[in-house]
């Protein structure tokens, strides 16, 4: 019986995560600990609002449980020793040096936490690996364990989250599965995956909770990412094609999903898929398997990326040979700059980079997102390095109101399907532009008819 949590990592995924277990598991003690401290005091914050992630009713689930069961706390030893279960939910980026550069998970982060268990652990602990790793990590995590603590047992769990932000809440209490790696032939290992079923159990039915072994587990997480972003470089590949034809990829997309053997879902051709889960972990498979020799897998799973860069790429070429080949001076509205609506996750987002090359173009880039912070939009150029942070500031300007972005503007480029985008008065905004008053849709959100008839230079993804 699991009677008290700790969850390392206060973010994305801990944090929605944590709150969920504790909304849920009224009996368990749930405290999350993260060593950034204003993060940590965001998420207590007494205006419920104000908590560091954005997702739609999540606001609620932190008010019920906050302070009854759900706590959240710097104080990581502490919580540690407290817990029978550690949940690590720390970041695992991409590495940016050294071997496997630009490709393998940096695990650096997750060392630490396994360094930090073992010398703080004074009783027995479950630990599980919530945050995405490349198979076999828990065996590095059990190394590490085993040989720096204080004579304490540890069982490791892989229990990969499949949530998706903007739907966080929504997912972590209806998930399709929930997937628990263990090892099943040892009595330890069988009781600590049975005890983590049974916090689960309180709210998921049995029947949708798999159990497998770790490997397959870890795997699975990359591998149902992997997929996924594989039917969004399909389709996106497709919208070339419907571009130069005559057909239109929202027909081609609905016509293919109707067969139950590919289905409806994930097929929204796009301006490219961003986040802070595809990329990285289709890199790490491919680092994976390249690092076992296995060249030809490698290849076919890197072609994803290589198509989500081109569809990022081409998305910001039509822009500029549209605009009669020049940008240079010329103030050019982003609508949208997280990877997708209802987050403030700009992470991967396809906006950095459409940006990115609109910038080198020295266009004026301006933006307005609903939840997207200023300061984060200038970090998201900064961090590619292409020019210097004085540079950025002078050509990208963050706009609190969408008519402000857009006033003056020759081109409006939408990056994400924010539903308010759609109910704008876009006569006004046409009348503030310069003209011809171009749309780049590169999400197909807009109503095509209506901005035309209003005068707009109108173009979308794959029609
Ligand atoms: C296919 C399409 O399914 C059908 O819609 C189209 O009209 C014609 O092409 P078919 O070639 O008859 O039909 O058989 P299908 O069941 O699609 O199998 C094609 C091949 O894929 C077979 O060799 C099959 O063994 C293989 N396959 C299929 C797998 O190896 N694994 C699978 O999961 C599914
Ligand atoms: C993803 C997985 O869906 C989730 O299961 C996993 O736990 C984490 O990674 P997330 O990155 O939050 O979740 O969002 P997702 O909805 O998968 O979208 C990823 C990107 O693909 C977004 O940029 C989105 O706009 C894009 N996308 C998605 C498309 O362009 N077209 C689609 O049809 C679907
Ligand atoms: P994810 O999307 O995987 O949740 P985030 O970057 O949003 O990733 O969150 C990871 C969190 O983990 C960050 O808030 C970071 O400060 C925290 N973190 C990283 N390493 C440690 C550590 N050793 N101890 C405590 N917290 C950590």
């Amino acid at each position: 019986m699991v009677n008290k949590i700790c969850c390392i990592g206060a973010g994305y995924v801990g944090g929605p995560t944590m709150a969920v277990i504790a909304q849920k598991c009224p009996d368990i003690k749930v405290t999350v600990v993260d060593i950034n401290e204003q993060r940590i005091a965001a998420w207590n914050d007494e205006d419920v609002t104000k908590i560091p992630v954005y997702e739609p009713g999540l606001d609620a689930v932190v008010a019920e449980a906050r302070g009854r069961n759900l706590f959240f706390s710097t104080e990581v030893d502490k919580a540690i020793d407290e817990a029978d279960m550690i949940f690590i939910s720390v970041n695992t980026p991409t590495k940016t040096y050294g071997v496997g550069k630009g490709m393998a998970a940096d695990l650096k982060y997750i060392e630490l936490c396994a360094r930090q268990i073992a010398r703080v652990a004074t009783s027995d602990k479950i630990v599980v690996e919530k945050s995405t790793l490349p198979v076999r990590t828990a065996s590095a995590l059990k190394d590490i364990l085993d040989n720096t603590g204080n004579g304490v047992k540890f069982d490791i769990l892989s229990n990969p989250e499949f949530l998706a932000e903007g739907t966080a809440v929504e997912d972590l209490h209806s998930p399709d599965r929930v997937l628990i790696g263990g090892d099943e032939s040892t009595e330890e290992g069988a009781a600590a995956l049975k005890a983590l079923v049974d916090v689960y159990a309180h709210w998921v039915p049995r029947e949708c909770i798999l159990t497998t072994n770790v490997w397959s587990s870890e795997l699975s997480k990359l591998t149902a990412n992997a997929v996924l972003a594989q039917r969004v470089s399909s389709i996106n590949s497709l919208s070339e094609l419907c571009e130069v034809t005559e057909a239109d990829v929202n027909e081609v997309a609905r016509a293919i999903g109707m067969d139950s053997r590919i289905g409806s879902k994930f097929l929204k051709a796009s301006v490219g898929f961003g986040g802070s889960c595809f990329q990285k972990d289709i890199l790490n498979l491919v680092y994976i398997a390249k690092s076992y020799g296995l060249n030809e897998v490698a290849d076919y799973w890197e072609q994803v990326i290589i198509m989500n860069d081109h569809q990022k790429g081409r998305f910001a070429r039509n822009i500029i040979s549209t605009l009669y080949n020049t940008v240079s001076g010329k103030k050019i509205a982003f609508l949208g700059w997280a990877f997708k609506k209802d987050t403030n996750d700009t992470r991967e987002s396809a906006a950095i980079y459409v940006a990115d090359i609109l910038l080198s173009e020295q266009a004026k880039v301006s933006v307005y997102d609903p939840k997207v912070e200023e300061y984060q939009v200038y970090s998201d150029v900064d961090y590619l390095g292409t020019r210097s942070s004085e540079e950025n500031t002078e050509n990208l300007t963050v706009f609190n109101d969408p008519y402000e972005a857009c006033k003056g503007a020759h081109a409006i480029a939408v990056l994400t399907e924010w539903d308010e985008f759609k109910s704008y008065d876009w006569q006004k905004i046409y009348d503030g532009m310069l003209k011809p008053a171009f749309v780049f849709d590169g999400r197909r959100l807009l109503d095509e008819k209506q901005l035309k008839s209003i005068g707009f230079q109108y173009q979308t993804i794959g029609r």
